[in-house]
């Protein structure tokens, strides 16, 4: 089996100028970043694409959105296309994130809509899903991991599987401070690898899947640990480099074997 490289996923939502965003990149490098075993995706604003894409030029560290509309381009004032992200030098992009789906309501069928898009524009995308509070209270969890990945997949080729990354996120565990426990993140990343496995079996095994909701630097260390779990996308500890580098560096000191 392929050993899963782990990736740290910046999401910097609707926070930093791209002046800001570029003295962020400085102060990476300024502060030595180690990319050592790891893949590090800045998904920053729309403004901030070229600019932080451009600062990072000679580095490795990747650059995505964080949304996108699925047409090619079109009279659709206000937003952007995944033609715009790709030129603007982002190879990824987050895809069905909670605060997309809960604040601006987007459906599923949008979402699949645009994660085929997105692959056929060439970026890949970090598909993310997970329960609210109230699903998992009802015991949904897995039901509403299956309704929300299953269509994805139906679209999909094993080639387009292999270079997506999933992102586990519990709504309730995002920007609240109350990360998921280690037991309820090991289940959800199980049963995950099990739908993947079902409509693509020999992708499964290096399917990476990753965790996100109050990741912070004192709980990435135990998070990392937990089985199935191959990195993080992280909101708010990703705003300040401190912050995302001592996450980054919990990462690296986890030595896990593909399992
Ligand atoms: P958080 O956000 O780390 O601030 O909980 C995670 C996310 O929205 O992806």
């Amino acid at each position: 089996m392929k050993q899963r490289r782990p990736v740290v996923a910046a999401n910097w939502k609707m926070y930093k100028t791209p002046q800001e965003g570029r003295a962020y990149v400085d102060e990476l490098g300024i502060k030595g970043l180690d990319l050592e075993g790891v893949d590090i995706i800045l998904c920053v604003p729309y403004t901030s694409l070229l600019l932080i894409g451009e600062s990072l030029e000679n580095g490795e560290v990747e650059v995505g959105a964080q949304n996108m509309h699925w047409a090619h381009d079109g009279a659709y004032t206000g937003e952007i296309s995944p033609r715009m992200i790709k030129s603007s030098g982002a190879g990824w992009v987050i895809l069905g994130h909670s605060e997309r789906r809960h604040i601006f309501g987007e459906m599923d069928e949008e979402i699949v809509r645009k994660i085929r898009s997105a692959l056929d524009h060439d970026l890949s995308p970090i598909i993310c899903i997970g329960e609210t509070l109230q699903e998992r209270r009802n015991g949904e969890t897995l039901s509403v991991l299956r309704r929300q990945l299953g269509p994805v997949m139906e679209t999909l080729s094993h080639e387009d599987m292999d270079r997506a990354i999933v992102a586990y996120e519990p709504v309730w565990a995002i920007g609240t401070g109350v990360n998921a426990t280690p037991a309820q993140v090991q289940e959800a990343h199980g049963n995950v690898r099990k739908l993947v496995a079902h409509r693509f079996p020999a992708v499964a095994g290096s399917q990476r899947i990753i965790y996100g909701g109050s990741v912070n630097p004192d709980n990435a260390g135990e998070l990392m640990e937990v089985e199935g779990v191959d990195g993080f996308l992280v909101g708010g500890a990703s705003l300040t480099v401190d912050s995302f580098i001592k996450i980054i560096r919990a990462v690296q000191a986890c030595h896990k074997n593909g399992t």
